[in-house]
């Protein structure tokens, strides 16, 4: 299953990340980043090298990215998991009893 293999690369990939870098993969938490204003647009495809952002790999497909666009600088926990229900942001769902691990749900103050 995509989703299994893309969570075992998960330590080849995160070594060459610098703080801030998107996942670009499936996680099994959320990726929080002070995002500075402007247009995101959220990979729903979960085929995007940039996960969780859109990198256009849904093209060809019926998946549309989710967009957002920040009119000022806010944290966001975007679901980087796959699992939320208020996508593009964590809901908590990652956890096993759908609590969060701490890292808050949507965008932060
Ligand atoms: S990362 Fe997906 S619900 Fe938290």
């Amino acid at each position: 299953m995509l989703g299994e293999n893309m969570l075992g690369d998960k330590d080849k990939k995160t070594s060459r990340l610098a703080p801030g870098d998107p996942p670009c993969r499936l996680q099994s938490g959320p990726f929080v980043v002070d995002c500075p204003p402007g247009k995101y647009a959220y990979c729903q495809c979960k085929h995007s090298s940039r996960y969780p952002y859109c990198d256009g790999s849904h093209l060809g497909s019926e998946i549309r990215p989710i967009k957002l666009i920040l009119e000022e600088a806010q944290r966001i926990a975007w679901c980087a998991c796959g699992k939320s229900k208020d996508k593009p942001f964590c809901d908590g769902s990652h956890s096993a009893r759908g609590e969060d691990s701490g890292s808050g749900s949507g965008p932060q103050p």
